[in-house]
């Protein structure tokens, strides 16, 4: 039987963190043995903020190195960059023609990015969910490992896709969102009401792939909790406590239960401290790999230049299906 397809990606924009670790690369890593995976780096995304572009590119190769640090085998996974296959933008530009201004102006991540961005709300900061729907219907994904924050743009490719699928009958996949068993949202260390991410302004929220483990213990160390110095799961009532924990749970593999009885009795300093180094045991040779990989420039353009050879393939069959069913010479 055909695997089933998977597909997901990350942006180019700034350093990663432990949200994109466990809330995406980390679940890809498990799916790569059962799934026929596409894993892309959305370089094109990233222009709706402003980059230097230099480090643009260097991130999008870092982002690779990553992929292959983290466990994903290129021999198992497609890995390539959005930009080296052209059909991404030219089935972004179709499926604007239908997808509706109403449905755009509902994305939470629209408006809070262009609440930060007074100065730079773009058109493509608009129609960035358009073009990760056409990421994701070229490859006909059945599934997609996001983390939650990415959940609303998966429901607008789902209604895009049965639109178009209505119109002109059966073209695309309906894809389904895939999310992990305990971190699909990792929140800020000092504000564990709000979602750990890149653009933080208090350094201390974000745990940053690349930070040193001396550094990883500090911001453990620091990390906001409570007054009642018990670990116990509450989201609601113990926020900071809560998401230590699902960060610990992915880090070692127990489950929040065992993590309650393991800690019983102990304080909030020694549980953060064990946070802090079964996270540093993960990422550490992670992190190895990863250096050792940025010094083989050549291999990274070997294996990203495939991977968009063979996302190719793929994309221009749906894409050229797409254009006879509306039209396009
Ligand atoms: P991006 O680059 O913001 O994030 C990449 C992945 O990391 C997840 N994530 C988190 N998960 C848990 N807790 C957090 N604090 C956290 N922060 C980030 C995100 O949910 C995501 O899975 N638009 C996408 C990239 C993209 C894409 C696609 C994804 C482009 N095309 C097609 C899937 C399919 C984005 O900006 O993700």
């Amino acid at each position: 039987m055909e695997k089933k397809k998977v597909l997901s990606g990350v942006q180019s924009t700034g350093r990663l963190t432990l949200g994109n670790y466990f809330g995406a690369i980390n679940n890809w890593v498990e799916m790569q043995e059962e799934y026929d995976c596409y894993y892309m780096i959305a370089n094109l995304h990233s222009l709706t903020v402003r980059n230097d572009p230099e480090t643009l590119k260097n991130n999008t190769k870092k982002i690779i190195a990553l992929y292959l640090a983290a466990g994903l085998d290129p021999q198992k996974n497609t890995l390539f960059i959005q930009s080296q296959v052209k059909e991404h933008a030219e089935l972004s530009w179709i499926l604007n023609c239908y997808t509706y201004m109403g449905e755009l102006s509902r994305m939470t991540q629209f408006k809070d990015k262009s609440e930060k961005h007074t100065d730079n709300i773009n058109a493509g900061l608009f129609t960035y969910p358009v073009l990760m729907a056409a990421d994701i219907l070229l490859y006909q994904a059945d599934y997609v490992p996001v983390g939650v924050d990415q959940m609303q743009h998966l429901e607008i490719t789902r209604d895009i896709a049965e639109r178009f699928n209505k119109l002109y009958g059966k073209t695309f996949v309906i894809p389904e969102v895939y999310l992990g068993k305990v971190s699909s949202k990792i929140m800020g260390l000092q504000d564990p009401t709000a979602k750990m991410s890149k653009s933080a302004t208090n350094l201390n929220d974000v745990i940053f792939l690349e930070d040193e483990p001396d550094l990883i213990l500090k911001k453990f160390k620091k990390a906001v909790t409570d007054s009642e110095n018990k670990v116990q799961y509450n989201p609601e009532n113990k926020p900071g406590v809560s998401n230590l924990m699902q960060i610990y749970s992915s880090a070692t593999g127990s489950t929040l239960k065992e993590i309650e009885k393991e800690f019983e009795g102990s304080g909030y300093g020694d549980f953060k401290t064990k946070v802090a180094e079964a996270v540093i045991s993960k990422l550490e040779p992670i992190q190895n790999k990863y250096n050792d990989l940025l010094n083989n420039q050549g291999y990274l353009e070997e294996i990203y230049t495939r991977g968009a050879e063979k996302a190719r393939e793929l994309a221009s069959k749906t894409l050229k299906d797409v254009k006879e069913r509306i039209g396009i010479l």
